[in-house]
């Protein structure tokens, strides 16, 4: 087979144990003579995988006992509607625009009620998180919204703004387990999982249990949180396969050593691109550096004329799905967990060697 790195935004790479567990597994899900797809989502063997990969996320995240973990469709995009209905309850909420999806989540969230926009880097080109201390906060409202990783143009949360008690609720797509996180710290965290999780098809809520009771009747059932929590993510048939893989996901992850361990990597896997792209003028990433994204790393080529070489030089040596986001441009390396150094490796010795070889 050919050796190839895939720096695909999402869906995107799987770490290569998982999937070969699963090939082993495909057929015959341990002498149930099943595939995980042929299964009832209510028999024995199903319920048992939804409890384990429950388990074993709660365990990586050390998710406190009082927040509930759903298993949901319909991506985050769904969540941008589903937060607001519920959880506004009559209040407005605050938002903070920090990249196209927490921009994306302002429109969609409009259509439900008053949002307040707190913060926007919008006019620098969301190249920065706003500091904390100008963002224009209400004590009052129902929740403070933020995407702590912006995928398209790499932007990362260092640390959070302090909310005076108003829940944060989180778009983490894109970094959930990719770094150590306290839970408590938040209301709501969610996110699609086709990044650090599985496959695409699968949405991660997990909220507080004081936040179940504000939804609107309005609220359709198989996004209502607290009807969702009171019948274990099965109000609907869940995405059984995508959770089977997510599983498989977060068992790899507690063998390679946990969240704190993969941190490390990940730190690592960073600062070498991020240290070759500061090195020269070649090429350039104009984020901020202490909000600097370690999964999504935008980088542009100073004479944009070469893309195209580019890009075609990098699949020439399987160094697949190094296009920017179509709202950004250039080129975007995205290095989640199941990502290894070989590929960022790769990835800078093709970068130097077409440096050298166009300058
Ligand atoms: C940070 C972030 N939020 C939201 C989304 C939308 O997710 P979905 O397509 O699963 O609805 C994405 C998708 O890439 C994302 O990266």
């Amino acid at each position: 087979m050919k050796k190839i790195y895939n720096f695909s935004a999402g869906p995107a790479v799987l770490p290569r144990p998982v999937l070969e567990r699963a090939q082993a597994e495909m057929l015959d899900w341990h002498g149930s003579g099943m595939s995980v797809m042929e299964m009832s989502h209510r028999g024995k063997e199903f319920t048992g995988i939804l409890a384990k990969t429950e388990a074993d996320l709660r365990s990586l995240l050390n998710i406190p006992v009082n927040y509930k973990v759903l298993f949901l469709q319909g991506g985050a995009i769904a969540e941008n509607a589903m937060i607001p209905l519920n959880l506004l309850g009559g209040k407005s909420a605050d938002y903070a625009i920090t990249g196209g999806w927490s921009k994306r989540s302002v429109e969609d969230a409009s259509a439900y009620g008053h949002i307040n926009v707190v913060a926007s880097s919008e006019n620098d080109h969301f190249t920065h998180v706003p500091a904390y201390a100008d963002w224009q906060l209400d004590q009052n409202a129902a929740y403070l919204h933020v995407c702590t990783n912006e995928t398209m143009s790499g932007v990362e949360f260092d640390g959070l703004p302090d909310s005076h008690g108003v829940p944060i609720v989180a778009d983490m797509s894109s970094h959930i387990l990719s770094r150590v996180i306290d839970v408590s710290q938040y209301g709501v965290i969610y996110g699609g999982a086709q990044k650090n999780i599985g496959p695409a098809g699968l949405c991660i809520v997990i909220v507080r249990d004081d936040l179940l009771d504000r939804a609107s009747p309005l609220t359709p059932a198989v996004f209502n949180w607290k009807d969702q929590a009171e019948n274990h993510s099965m109000i609907n048939t869940p995405a059984t396969y995508s959770i089977y893989i997510a599983g498989l996901v977060f068992e790899w992850l507690i063998a390679e050593g946990g969240v704190a361990a993969i941190e490390q990597k990940n730190i690592a896997k960073a600062k070498l691109l991020y240290d070759y792209i500061d090195s020269t003028e070649f090429y350039a990433n104009h984020v901020a550096v202490n909000n600097r994204s370690r999964m999504n790393i935008p980088f542009f080529l100073a004479d944009e004329r070469l893309n195209d070489a580019f890009l075609k030089g990098a699949e020439a040596q399987g160094l697949l799905q190094l296009k920017g986001h179509r709202n950004v441009g250039g080129m975007r390396a995205s290095i989640y967990n199941a990502m290894p150094m070989s590929g960022v490796e790769a990835l800078v010795s093709y970068m130097q060697q077409f440096e050298s070889t166009h300058s």
